[in-house]
Protein backbone atom coordinates (compact mmCIF):
# COMPACT_ATOMS: atom_id res chain seq x y z
CA UNK A 1 0.00 0.00 0.00
CA UNK A 2 1.23 3.32 -1.37
CA UNK A 3 0.09 6.65 0.19
CA UNK A 4 0.90 9.87 -1.58
CA UNK A 5 -0.24 13.41 -1.47
CA UNK A 6 -0.44 16.72 -3.73
CA UNK A 7 -1.16 20.53 -2.58
CA UNK A 8 -3.52 22.65 -4.39
CA UNK A 9 -3.23 25.87 -5.57
CA UNK A 10 -3.85 29.78 -6.42
CA UNK A 11 -2.73 32.11 -9.18
CA UNK A 12 -1.27 34.85 -6.90
CA UNK A 13 -0.99 37.34 -10.64
CA UNK A 14 -1.48 36.48 -14.21
CA UNK A 15 -4.57 33.67 -15.13
CA UNK A 16 -6.02 34.34 -18.51
CA UNK A 17 -3.18 36.39 -19.62
CA UNK A 18 -0.55 33.67 -19.32
CA UNK A 19 -3.07 31.72 -22.17
CA UNK A 20 -1.70 34.42 -23.98
CA UNK A 21 1.85 33.97 -23.75
CA UNK A 22 1.61 36.86 -20.73
CA UNK A 23 3.63 35.98 -17.46
CA UNK A 24 1.77 34.28 -14.40
CA UNK A 25 2.81 33.34 -10.86
CA UNK A 26 1.10 30.59 -8.65
CA UNK A 27 1.68 29.32 -5.99
CA UNK A 28 0.78 25.66 -4.20
CA UNK A 29 -1.28 26.03 -0.94
CA UNK A 30 -1.20 23.67 1.94
CA UNK A 31 -4.63 21.96 1.51
CA UNK A 32 -3.96 18.54 -0.13
CA UNK A 33 -5.14 15.56 -1.82
CA UNK A 34 -4.67 12.09 -0.19
CA UNK A 35 -4.45 9.07 -2.36
CA UNK A 36 -3.75 5.56 -1.26
CA UNK A 37 -2.75 3.19 -4.11
CA UNK A 38 -3.25 -1.24 -3.10
CA UNK A 39 -1.92 -3.80 -5.76
CA UNK A 40 -5.44 -5.79 -6.34
CA UNK A 41 -7.25 -7.93 -8.87
CA UNK A 42 -10.35 -6.97 -8.44
CA UNK A 43 -9.96 -3.09 -8.17
CA UNK A 44 -12.01 -0.66 -6.17
CA UNK A 45 -12.03 3.32 -6.52
CA UNK A 46 -13.96 5.98 -6.99
CA UNK A 47 -15.24 7.47 -10.08
CA UNK A 48 -12.80 9.71 -11.54
CA UNK A 49 -11.62 9.75 -15.36
CA UNK A 50 -8.86 11.42 -13.81
CA UNK A 51 -7.77 8.21 -11.51
CA UNK A 52 -9.28 5.91 -14.43
CA UNK A 53 -6.84 7.39 -17.09
CA UNK A 54 -4.01 6.93 -14.31
CA UNK A 55 -4.18 3.37 -13.96
CA UNK A 56 -4.14 3.34 -18.02
CA UNK A 57 -1.25 5.51 -18.61
CA UNK A 58 0.54 3.34 -16.27
CA UNK A 59 -0.71 -0.10 -17.43
CA UNK A 60 -1.40 -1.41 -13.93
CA UNK A 61 -4.65 -2.77 -11.53
CA UNK A 62 -4.92 -0.84 -8.38
CA UNK A 63 -7.66 -0.11 -5.62
CA UNK A 64 -7.50 3.67 -4.73
CA UNK A 65 -8.47 5.93 -1.42
CA UNK A 66 -9.19 9.86 -1.88
CA UNK A 67 -9.33 12.04 1.36
CA UNK A 68 -9.21 15.69 0.05
CA UNK A 69 -9.26 19.20 1.85
CA UNK A 70 -9.59 20.81 -1.52
CA UNK A 71 -13.46 21.12 -3.03
CA UNK A 72 -13.48 20.30 -6.55
CA UNK A 73 -14.42 22.92 -9.53
CA UNK A 74 -13.61 25.48 -6.84
CA UNK A 75 -10.56 26.88 -8.92
CA UNK A 76 -7.48 25.26 -6.46
CA UNK A 77 -6.58 22.86 -8.68
CA UNK A 78 -8.15 19.70 -6.91
CA UNK A 79 -8.10 17.46 -10.34
CA UNK A 80 -4.20 17.97 -10.80
CA UNK A 81 -3.92 17.24 -7.41
CA UNK A 82 -5.49 14.45 -7.34
CA UNK A 83 -3.67 12.94 -10.46
CA UNK A 84 0.08 13.78 -9.45
CA UNK A 85 -1.07 12.18 -6.02
CA UNK A 86 -2.76 8.93 -7.69
CA UNK A 87 0.39 8.79 -10.30
CA UNK A 88 3.10 9.38 -7.69
CA UNK A 89 1.28 6.39 -4.74
CA UNK A 90 0.92 4.08 -8.62
CA UNK A 91 4.72 4.78 -9.22
CA UNK A 92 5.40 3.90 -5.50
CA UNK A 93 3.48 0.87 -4.78
CA UNK A 94 4.35 -0.59 -8.35
CA UNK A 95 8.34 0.26 -7.90
CA UNK A 96 8.10 2.00 -11.44
CA UNK A 97 11.18 4.17 -10.76
CA UNK A 98 9.61 7.31 -12.73
CA UNK A 99 11.01 10.82 -11.99
CA UNK A 100 8.88 13.49 -10.42
CA UNK A 101 8.86 15.38 -13.76
CA UNK A 102 7.46 13.14 -15.60
CA UNK A 103 4.74 12.39 -13.32
CA UNK A 104 4.48 16.14 -13.46
CA UNK A 105 4.63 15.82 -17.15
CA UNK A 106 2.16 12.88 -17.57
CA UNK A 107 -0.55 14.33 -14.87
CA UNK A 108 -0.54 17.20 -17.18
CA UNK A 109 -1.22 15.04 -20.15
CA UNK A 110 -4.46 13.29 -18.68
CA UNK A 111 -5.95 16.37 -17.77
CA UNK A 112 -5.77 17.73 -21.16
CA UNK A 113 -7.11 14.43 -22.69
CA UNK A 114 -9.61 14.50 -19.68
CA UNK A 115 -10.84 18.36 -20.15
CA UNK A 116 -10.48 17.70 -23.68
CA UNK A 117 -7.38 20.18 -24.77
CA UNK A 118 -8.73 22.84 -22.24
CA UNK A 119 -5.58 22.84 -19.54
CA UNK A 120 -2.44 24.43 -18.79
CA UNK A 121 0.53 22.47 -17.25
CA UNK A 122 0.44 25.47 -14.41
CA UNK A 123 -1.67 23.45 -11.73
CA UNK A 124 0.09 20.06 -12.46
CA UNK A 125 3.79 21.37 -12.62
CA UNK A 126 3.25 23.41 -9.43
CA UNK A 127 1.31 20.53 -7.60
CA UNK A 128 4.20 18.36 -8.30
CA UNK A 129 6.96 20.64 -7.26
CA UNK A 130 5.25 23.03 -4.79
CA UNK A 131 6.35 26.60 -4.22
CA UNK A 132 6.28 29.52 -6.16
CA UNK A 133 6.48 29.29 -9.82
CA UNK A 134 6.66 32.24 -12.56
CA UNK A 135 4.96 30.51 -15.45
CA UNK A 136 5.60 32.03 -19.38
CA UNK A 137 4.52 30.58 -22.54
CA UNK A 138 6.09 27.14 -21.74
CA UNK A 139 9.15 28.34 -19.34
CA UNK A 140 8.53 27.69 -16.03
CA UNK A 141 10.54 28.76 -12.93
CA UNK A 142 10.73 28.58 -9.91
CA UNK A 143 10.95 31.52 -7.75
CA UNK A 144 12.05 32.43 -3.97
CA UNK A 145 9.11 31.19 -1.83
CA UNK A 146 7.87 33.57 -0.21
CA UNK A 147 5.62 33.43 3.51
CA UNK A 148 2.84 35.15 2.25
CA UNK A 149 -0.55 35.24 4.33
CA UNK A 150 -3.26 34.42 2.45
CA UNK A 151 -7.10 33.33 3.43
CA UNK A 152 -8.74 31.77 0.25
CA UNK A 153 -12.75 32.36 -0.31
CA UNK A 154 -13.68 29.48 -2.02
CA UNK A 155 -17.77 31.42 -3.61
CA UNK A 156 -19.12 27.90 -3.52
CA UNK A 157 -19.96 28.79 -6.94
CA UNK A 158 -18.55 26.18 -9.18
CA UNK A 159 -17.28 27.27 -12.62
CA UNK A 160 -15.98 25.71 -15.57
CA UNK A 161 -12.32 26.85 -16.37
CA UNK A 162 -12.77 26.27 -19.55
CA UNK A 163 -16.36 28.38 -20.36
CA UNK A 164 -14.37 31.38 -18.76
CA UNK A 165 -11.22 30.60 -20.64
CA UNK A 166 -13.54 30.78 -24.00
CA UNK A 167 -15.56 33.61 -22.84
CA UNK A 168 -12.58 35.64 -22.90
CA UNK A 169 -11.18 34.07 -26.42
CA UNK A 170 -14.49 35.51 -27.48
CA UNK A 171 -14.14 38.94 -25.98
CA UNK A 172 -10.55 39.00 -27.69
CA UNK A 173 -11.80 38.57 -30.95
CA UNK A 174 -14.86 40.64 -31.28
CA UNK A 175 -12.64 43.44 -29.20
CA UNK A 176 -9.62 43.29 -29.60
CA UNK A 177 -8.28 46.60 -29.17
CA UNK A 178 -10.35 46.62 -25.62
CA UNK A 179 -9.23 43.25 -24.41
CA UNK A 180 -5.82 42.34 -25.54
CA UNK A 181 -4.45 46.06 -23.82
CA UNK A 182 -6.28 44.64 -20.55
CA UNK A 183 -3.73 41.48 -20.53
CA UNK A 184 -0.96 43.18 -21.95
CA UNK A 185 -1.60 45.43 -18.42
CA UNK A 186 -2.14 42.06 -16.22
CA UNK A 187 1.31 40.64 -17.39
CA UNK A 188 3.14 44.20 -16.61
CA UNK A 189 1.09 43.54 -13.40
CA UNK A 190 2.75 39.97 -12.58
CA UNK A 191 6.32 41.53 -13.73
CA UNK A 192 6.32 44.59 -11.15
CA UNK A 193 4.86 42.00 -8.83
CA UNK A 194 8.32 39.61 -9.12
CA UNK A 195 10.14 42.61 -7.95
CA UNK A 196 7.91 43.21 -4.72
CA UNK A 197 7.57 39.99 -3.17
CA UNK A 198 8.46 40.58 0.25
CA UNK A 199 6.54 43.88 0.45
CA UNK A 200 2.78 42.47 1.08
CA UNK A 201 1.60 46.18 1.10
CA UNK A 202 1.88 47.02 -2.92
CA UNK A 203 1.59 43.16 -3.48
CA UNK A 204 -1.79 44.20 -2.32
CA UNK A 205 -2.58 46.77 -4.22
CA UNK A 206 -1.01 44.73 -7.34
CA UNK A 207 -3.57 41.88 -6.29
CA UNK A 208 -6.56 44.75 -6.02
CA UNK A 209 -5.70 45.73 -9.84
CA UNK A 210 -5.55 42.82 -10.93
CA UNK A 211 -8.78 41.95 -9.92
CA UNK A 212 -10.14 44.96 -11.51
CA UNK A 213 -8.68 43.96 -14.81
CA UNK A 214 -10.38 40.26 -14.37
CA UNK A 215 -13.64 41.81 -13.96
CA UNK A 216 -12.95 43.95 -16.77
CA UNK A 217 -12.13 40.77 -18.77
CA UNK A 218 -15.77 39.36 -17.58
CA UNK A 219 -14.58 37.11 -15.76
CA UNK A 220 -16.05 38.46 -12.22
CA UNK A 221 -18.88 37.21 -10.53
CA UNK A 222 -21.74 38.73 -7.76
CA UNK A 223 -19.88 35.95 -5.05
CA UNK A 224 -16.79 36.59 -5.41
CA UNK A 225 -17.03 40.82 -5.66
CA UNK A 226 -18.67 40.02 -2.48
CA UNK A 227 -15.62 38.20 -1.08
CA UNK A 228 -13.03 40.61 -2.53
CA UNK A 229 -14.60 43.56 -0.68
CA UNK A 230 -15.34 41.76 2.39
CA UNK A 231 -11.58 40.54 2.79
CA UNK A 232 -10.39 44.27 1.60
CA UNK A 233 -13.08 46.04 4.34
CA UNK A 234 -11.59 43.58 6.99
CA UNK A 235 -8.36 44.45 6.78
CA UNK A 236 -6.81 42.53 3.81
CA UNK A 237 -3.69 44.54 1.75
CA UNK A 238 -5.39 43.10 -0.90
CA UNK A 239 -7.89 40.65 -2.87
CA UNK A 240 -8.84 39.08 -6.09
CA UNK A 241 -10.00 36.36 -8.07
CA UNK A 242 -7.88 32.94 -8.36
CA UNK A 243 -8.06 30.61 -10.98
CA UNK A 244 -10.99 31.11 -14.10
CA UNK A 245 -13.67 33.27 -12.40
CA UNK A 246 -17.44 32.98 -13.35
CA UNK A 247 -17.70 31.91 -9.48
CA UNK A 248 -14.83 29.84 -7.58
CA UNK A 249 -12.32 31.26 -5.07
CA UNK A 250 -10.49 34.38 -4.11
CA UNK A 251 -7.34 35.13 -2.39
CA UNK A 252 -7.13 37.90 0.09
CA UNK A 253 -3.42 38.54 0.97
CA UNK A 254 -3.51 39.43 4.57
CA UNK A 255 -1.58 40.82 7.64
CA UNK A 256 -0.66 38.45 10.16
CA UNK A 257 -3.26 39.63 12.71
CA UNK A 258 -5.86 40.33 10.48
CA UNK A 259 -6.36 36.48 9.30
CA UNK A 260 -9.06 35.38 11.14
CA UNK A 261 -10.61 38.80 11.14
CA UNK A 262 -10.89 38.70 7.15
CA UNK A 263 -11.44 34.52 6.97
CA UNK A 264 -14.22 35.88 9.54
CA UNK A 265 -15.98 38.46 6.69
CA UNK A 266 -15.63 35.84 4.05
CA UNK A 267 -17.80 33.44 6.34
CA UNK A 268 -20.08 36.17 7.16
CA UNK A 269 -20.77 36.69 3.03
CA UNK A 270 -21.58 32.36 2.96
CA UNK A 271 -18.14 32.33 1.84
CA UNK A 272 -15.91 29.10 3.02
CA UNK A 273 -12.48 30.78 4.29
CA UNK A 274 -9.07 28.59 4.15
CA UNK A 275 -6.32 30.14 6.29
CA UNK A 276 -2.65 28.95 4.28
CA UNK A 277 0.25 29.96 3.30
CA UNK A 278 2.87 28.48 0.88
CA UNK A 279 3.32 24.46 0.38
CA UNK A 280 7.35 24.20 -0.94
CA UNK A 281 7.12 20.13 -0.90
CA UNK A 282 4.64 19.69 -3.46
CA UNK A 283 3.71 15.46 -4.17
CA UNK A 284 5.14 13.82 -0.74
CA UNK A 285 4.85 10.54 0.02
CA UNK A 286 3.33 10.18 3.27
O1 LIG B 1 -9.58 27.73 -12.71
P1 LIG B 1 -8.17 27.31 -12.64
O2 LIG B 1 -7.61 27.39 -11.27
O3 LIG B 1 -7.91 26.00 -13.30
O4 LIG B 1 -7.29 28.39 -13.42
C1 LIG B 1 -7.45 28.66 -14.78
C2 LIG B 1 -6.41 29.63 -15.18
C3 LIG B 1 -6.54 30.15 -16.62
O5 LIG B 1 -5.45 31.04 -16.80
C4 LIG B 1 -7.82 30.92 -16.80
C5 LIG B 1 -6.47 29.05 -17.65
C6 LIG B 1 -5.15 28.32 -17.70
O6 LIG B 1 -5.20 27.18 -18.17
O7 LIG B 1 -4.11 28.88 -17.35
Amino acid sequence: MATWSAPGKVFLFGEHAVVYGKPAIAMAIKPRVFVTVRKSRNPTRPKSPYINECFRVMGVRGSVYVRSQLQSSSGLGSSAAVTVATLSAINDEFNLGYSREYIAETAFAIEKKVQKGRASPTDTYVSANGGMVLITGESKRRLPPENLHLVVGNTMVPHSTAKMVEQVANLRQHHPTIANPILDAIGELTLAAIREMSNPKELGQYMDMNHALLEALGVGHPASSRLVLAARASGAYGAKITGAGGGGSIIALCPRRAKNRVAGAIEACEGRAIITTIDTDGAREE
